[in-house]
């Protein structure tokens, strides 16, 4: 256990303004939640620990199965919740390990914009040797924010509700993000008292004049910026893509036609790849050098290959494709699918836990299921995997260089070796061996000049 550094974030708030079912640090952020941000922000420099109440059951479950390290050593209940202040002395008495750490981050959880390079910049300031540094930011509508009062003698914080008028049109707030001597905040915060407007416990109230503690103004108030309601949580969500796409044209070379109406969360995108307009695509999806992703794309939980081409609206989920492949407009990856290199998917197709090898081709209207398809296969138009017979799923088989003609079907399970060829309109349901021709559909029957007979005239 590192003994430096203790990283406290208050999530036991009931985020009433927010109006939604879940609690605020469940709040949705495009796939991820809003404690999600905050964690990812503050893992690598320390040991966390969570304050839950409202919905703790929920909050807890979530952040368990989300981030690898936490348990219920990690999470402090803090029943009532009675004030800022209060949920960190709750901390400091329930954890006997609190005091072994040097210093002790506190930061909330409705903050998600939040970088480890701020987190940084102030743990470096508290190193200089103060006791406890506040992270503050210029806010030209302060509205709601606690005021930093700077004085020859030090500095102090007054909470909005607290503030005189003239206090109120101070501009420096506080941001919520503080580090402490560990020392020096278990003596504090045992003193706090809520003699004041909101009858609450305030942490602030642990930073006074006369003490050894400094505000750090922060240039970049955006990360700063808090999710209280659902049109704060619009303004961050844009402000998040805003800064991705932001670092990929400039340290990736990733080139936007319209940034502003992107959604690319993902900061794994090479150089010389071209992003269109309403294209989507997850943190967790890497996209390689070189690659187009055309209107209405989205690709979530996906690996794009290098120089890989994703034409219009098309919906590539759990997926991979390689090298050069092309995909739609309009096709659908589902979970488990594979497209090798230099191999084609075209419009109307649907994949779902298939593979192709390189160079293969499934250009037009077909659905491949639980398929496992070769190398240079040709596989024509309106071809279907019959993959499922209403209890149980199984699996096609094609191997290397096979032909399949258009409108073909394949009853699964069945393998179709290497170098076949199915004629156009078969429907498959026995095996053939390597080089097989296999036809299967009814022989054609023509009569001259009877077609009269069937043709109906309208009366
Ligand atoms: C707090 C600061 C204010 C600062 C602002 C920045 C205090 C007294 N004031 O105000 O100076 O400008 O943040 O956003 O700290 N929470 C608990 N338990 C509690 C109360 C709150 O866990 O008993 C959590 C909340 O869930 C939330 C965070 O603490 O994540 C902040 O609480 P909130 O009530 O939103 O504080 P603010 O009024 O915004
Ligand atoms: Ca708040």
């Amino acid at each position: 256990m590192s003994t430096k550094l203790a990283i406290v974030i208050l999530a036991a708030g009931k985020g009433t303004r927010l109006k939604m079912q879940v609690p605020k640090p469940l709040a949705p952020l495009h796939t991820n939640t809003l404690v999600d941000y905050v964690i990812k922000a503050a893992e690598s420099m320390g040991d966390m620990f969570l304050i839950t109440g409202h919905q703790r059951e929920l909050v807890e479950a979530h952040v368990t199965k989300e981030h690898k390290g936490f348990g219920a050593k990690n999470f402090i209940h803090q029943k009532e919740q009675l004030g800022t202040g209060h949920a960190v002395k709750t901390y400091i008495e329930s954890n006997k390990d609190a005091l072994d750490y040097e210093y002790t981050m506190v930061m909330c959880a409705d903050t998600p914009l939040l970088t480890s390079d701020v987190l940084s910049a102030l743990l470096f300031e508290v190193e200089k040797g103060h006791d406890a540094v506040v992270a503050t930011f210029k806010e030209e509508q302060p509205k709601g924010y606690g005021r930093i009062l700077r004085s020859e003698k030090g500095f102090s914080i007054i909470e909005e509700k607290d503030a005189s008028d003239e206090q109120r049109k101070i501009t420096e707030v506080n941001s919520g993000l503080y580090i402490f001597k560990t020392s020096y905040l278990k003596e504090h915060i045992s003193g706090l008292d809520n003699n004041n407007k909101s009858g609450e416990f305030y942490l602030t109230d642990t930073v006074k004049e006369g003490f050894n503690v400094v505000p750090k103004l922060f240039e970049d108030k955006n990360s700063f910026m808090g999710v209280n309601d659902l049109y704060q949580l619009s303004i961050v969500e844009k402000r998040l893509k805003n800064r991705n796409h932001k670092t990929l044209m400039l340290e990736s070379g990733v080139r936007f036609l319209d940034p502003a109406h992107s959604y690319v969360y993902s900061l794994d995108v090479g150089e010389g790849s071209v992003i269109h307009p309403n294209v989507q695509v997850d943190d967790k999806s890497i996209i390689g050098k070189n690659v187009i992703l055309e209107m209405g794309v989205t690709v979530m939980n996906s690996k794009i290959e290098d120089g890989a081409h994703i034409k219009a609206n098309s919906f590539i989920v759990d997926s991979q494709v390689k090298e050069g492949a092309k995909i739609g407009p309009m096709a659908h990856l589902r979970p488990g699918s594979s497209v090798g290199k230099n191999s084609k998917v075209g419009n109307f197709v649907e994949l779902k836990k298939s593979t192709l090898g390189e160079s293969t081709s499934v250009s037009h209207l077909s659905y491949v299921g639980d398929a496992e398809v070769g190398s240079d296969v040709n596989i024509g138009c309106g071809f279907i995997t019959c993959n499922y017979d209403g209890a149980n799923k199984h699996k096609t088989i094609i191997g290397d260089g096979s032909f399949i003609g258009s409108d073909s079907q394949m009853i699964a399970p069945v393998k179709v070796g290497k170098e076949c060829y199915v004629a156009s309109g078969s429907t498959i349901n026995k095996d053939l061996e390597d080089g097989d021709f296999a036809i299967a559909r009814q022989k054609q029957v023509t009569k001259s000049a009877m077609a009269k007979r069937f043709i109906k005239k309208k009366s």
